[in-house]
């Protein structure tokens, strides 16, 4: 795990060259004028598209953000994503999901496996014995991290570590994922959960200390 205060657009490809078998793993700023404490989100339209799809020049990429604004992304980096999964989440808001999409990386839902729709049916039952649940399906349903929930930070827009523990199970053994718009550390936390090592980079100071002691934690309680 190493955990870097700065900025990625100079840290990044220095750390691309020197990993091997990278993925980068982001819940990028979403450039819609979000109140965070050091970074304004708010750039020119062309260079933000420019910055994100300048990520995936550089190594495989997960990224999560608004479908339209994945859809621009893709556009602007002359790259179609291998798979495209939606997270929902049922709220009182406008949005209600966004997608995950992996570029250069194909996830493999088997690797991470959940419920069965139907639990009742006999036959079911007896596959989900044999099987230990149905294979991800590319629609997760998964609730926002709210002011209550129990993961919350002083962080404005934390990703639910559900979430992000999927993302990160879902790829090829061996990866080494990097998340260069890091906030809270949710996917670090994700990696430490799913055995993966991990490299994240975040500007702001505070946000990065919140990241250091959440991994640290769930370092400890792996380990423990
Ligand atoms: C959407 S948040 C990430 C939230 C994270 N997924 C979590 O669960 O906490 C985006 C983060 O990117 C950071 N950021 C913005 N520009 C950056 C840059 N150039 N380099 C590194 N971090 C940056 C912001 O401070 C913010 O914490």
């Amino acid at each position: 795990m190493r955990l870097l205060q700065g900025d990625c657009r100079e840290l990044l490809p220095g750390i691309i060259k020197e990993t091997e078998r990278p993925v980068i793993v982001t819940d990028p700023p979403f450039n819609v004028g979000y109140h965070y404490d050091t970074y304004g989100d708010r750039m020119d339209e062309t260079e933000y598209y420019g910055m994100l799809a300048g990520l995936l020049r550089l190594a495989p990429a997960v990224v999560i953000h608004y479908p339209e604004a994945l859809h621009r992304l893709s556009i602007a980096a002359g790259q179609a994503p291998e798979r495209v999964v939606s997270w929902v989440y049922p709220s009182n808001t406008r949005r209600q999901h966004r997608d995950i999409a992996f570029y250069g990386v194909a996830p493999d839902f088997t690797r991470v496996r959940q419920p069965y729709r139907n639990p009742g049916d006999m036959r079911v039952r007896e596959l989900a014995r044999r099987t230990g649940g149905a294979a991800l399906y590319d629609w997760w349903e998964v609730d926002q991290v709210k002011n209550v929930s129990r993961e919350k930070t002083a962080h404005p827009c934390q990703m639910p570590v559900e979430v992000m523990e999927r993302v990160v199970g879902v790829l090829p053994d061996g990866v080494t994922v990097i998340d260069p718009f890091m906030g809270s550390g949710t996917t670090g936390v994700a990696c430490v959960r799913r055995g993966v090592d991990f490299i994240g980079i975040e500007l702001d100071p505070a946000y990065h200390r919140i990241a250091e002691r959440r991994i640290g934690e769930e370092s400890c309680l792996i380990g423990s």
